[in-house]
């Protein structure tokens, strides 16, 4: 597939760059094909560190540059994310080799087909400067949520108004600027500062965002990011609604879930699952054995490698005899197909991290969630979960298994219908919006002229 050139009808290309983790490579993949499908052809630039399988995505073209370091990185995912990104910012000469070379082949090429813009993940923080030395325009692909995204925006003036550092006696305190967030969901500003400015600065010096978001769940923030950030915003998602379910090349996906979800009666398993890159104490995991034990609740739960600190975590981390216990009621797998899951009639709750990606997911299927953010934008997005859209219970941390279990009863028994309302009126929304006439299906058409004008 490398280096082959797909055309497509419209005769521009766009170059794509996704950063290498499953949940920011995913929505960039649902936008290649979404972006394909609108008639543009596609590249996507990769790294050596988690590359996307080009044979899954015929219809797109693939190129890499090499960098030792990251390759050097073979575990998924990384122990430590942070020393994964910094071998990421060093990535700038390979990077503008790689685009240098592709603008060379262009340009070259008889059948010219012009380069309109890179789309970039806006954790690469050389993109900006890369691009403007070609004069290529550049958007930015926002994959998690737009209200995370304010936040970080909104950093210099928290800071300002003495928000940092946290004080405890504070942490409850509502933010009023920022409804429905409280101290406590602020980033830990004293170690990604840096970062989240960095993010912040390469997204206002692109020619716009381009949200996996919609309008009638997050129009607040797109606006105040909007006014904050002065550059065009292009609310198109929830991406994954407009083009199929991938596999990539993390885990393969167990389809004994679905099986065992068959046998299940209608919205009585809770599904468990804390994405692709939060990890938890041994103590935290065997606590969240037992709630789901003593819960009585039935469950599928995904156990994925890396899930406890510092260790493979399977099925062997749990206590001796825990599965025969559980027996029936229960099954643990390395990796489940979320979606199908997720959309199966027997599931009644999500136990989730609130990840974007998770959470946009169970908004679409209708799913109510107990919400347990680990990290960065995960507590943002479980705030909104429980207390904006009070679609989900959340869990605060260091919790014991018998609150475990009763706040896992609580969803799936008590106060599930109320919050199952709320959700499937949103998830009505999700799938209106992407249909003609619907507001990310025309954010979509004004973010093809644009791509087009440049
Ligand atoms: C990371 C960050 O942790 C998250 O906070 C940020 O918003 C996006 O990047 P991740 O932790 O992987 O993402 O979570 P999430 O955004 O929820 O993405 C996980 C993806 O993996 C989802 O698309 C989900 O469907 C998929 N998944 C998860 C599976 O396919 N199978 C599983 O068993 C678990």
């Amino acid at each position: 597939m490398e280096g082959i050139m797909k055309q497509s009808k419209l005769g521009r290309r766009l170059l794509l760059f996704p950063t290498p983790f499953q949940g920011h490579q995913y929505p960039m993949l649902h936008l290649a094909t979404l972006l394909h499908s609108k008639g543009f052809s596609i590249t996507i630039i990769q790294t050596p560190y988690n590359p996307i399988n080009p044979t899954y995505f015929p219809h797109l073209t693939f190129r890499s540059f090499y960098n030792s370091s990251l390759e050097s990185y073979s575990k998924i995912p990384p122990s430590d994310p942070s020393t994964i990104l910094s071998v990421m910012d060093d990535c700038s000469e390979p990077f503008q080799d790689c685009l240098s070379q592709i603008l060379q082949e262009t340009g070259a090429a008889t059948d010219k087909e012009p380069i309109a813009a890179l789309i970039t993940d806006p954790v690469w923080k050389f993109a900006g400067s890369v691009a403007a030395s070609f004069n290529l325009p550049r958007m930015v692909l926002r994959t998690g949520s737009m209200s995370s995204l304010l936040v970080f925006s909104s950093l210099p003036c928290l800071r300002e108004k003495g928000y940092f550092p946290p004080q405890d006696h504070k942490l409850n305190e509502p933010l009023p600027e920022l409804p429905p967030l409280k101290a406590r969901d602020l980033p830990l500003e004293w170690l990604h500062n840096e970062r989240l400015e960095a993010l912040v600065q390469e997204t206002k010096i692109s020619q716009g965002v381009i949200g996996n978001t919609f309008e009638e769940l997050e129009d607040y923030s797109i606006a105040r990011v909007h006014q904050i950030l002065s550059i065009p915003i292009f609310p198109i998602g929830p991406l994954h609604k407009h083009s199929p379910t991938y596999d990539t090349n993390y885990w393969a996906q167990d389809q004994t879930s679905i099986g065992w979800l068959n046998k299940q009666a209608p919205k009585s398993v809770l599904y468990v699952s804390f994405g692709s890159v939060a990890a938890m104490s041994k103590t935290e995991f065997l606590e969240l054995a037992w709630g789901l034990l003593d819960s009585m609740v039935p469950f599928l739960w995904v156990v994925r490698p890396g899930l406890i600190q510092g260790s493979e975590a399977n099925n062997d981390s749990l206590p001796e005899g825990y599965l025969e216990m559980v027996g029936e009621r229960g099954h643990v797998v390395k990796w489940a197909p979320q979606l199908e899951v997720l959309s199966h009639p027997s599931v009644g709750g999500f136990w989730t991290h609130n990840g974007w990606n998770s959470t946009l997911e169970s908004i679409c299927e209708g799913v109510p969630m107990l919400c347990q953010p680990i990290l960065s934008d995960q507590n943002m997005n479980a705030r909104h979960v429980s207390d904006g859209w009070r679609i989900g219970l959340k869990l605060e941390k260091g919790l014991k298994r018998e609150e475990i279990a009763r706040s896992i009863r609580k969803l799936m028994l008590e106060e599930g219908e109320e919050m199952r309302n709320r959700i499937t009126a949103l998830q009505q929304k999700a799938t209106l919006c992407v249909k003609e006439g619907g507001s990310s299906y025309i954010s979509l058409e004004r973010l093809t002229s644009y791509l087009l004008s440049f």
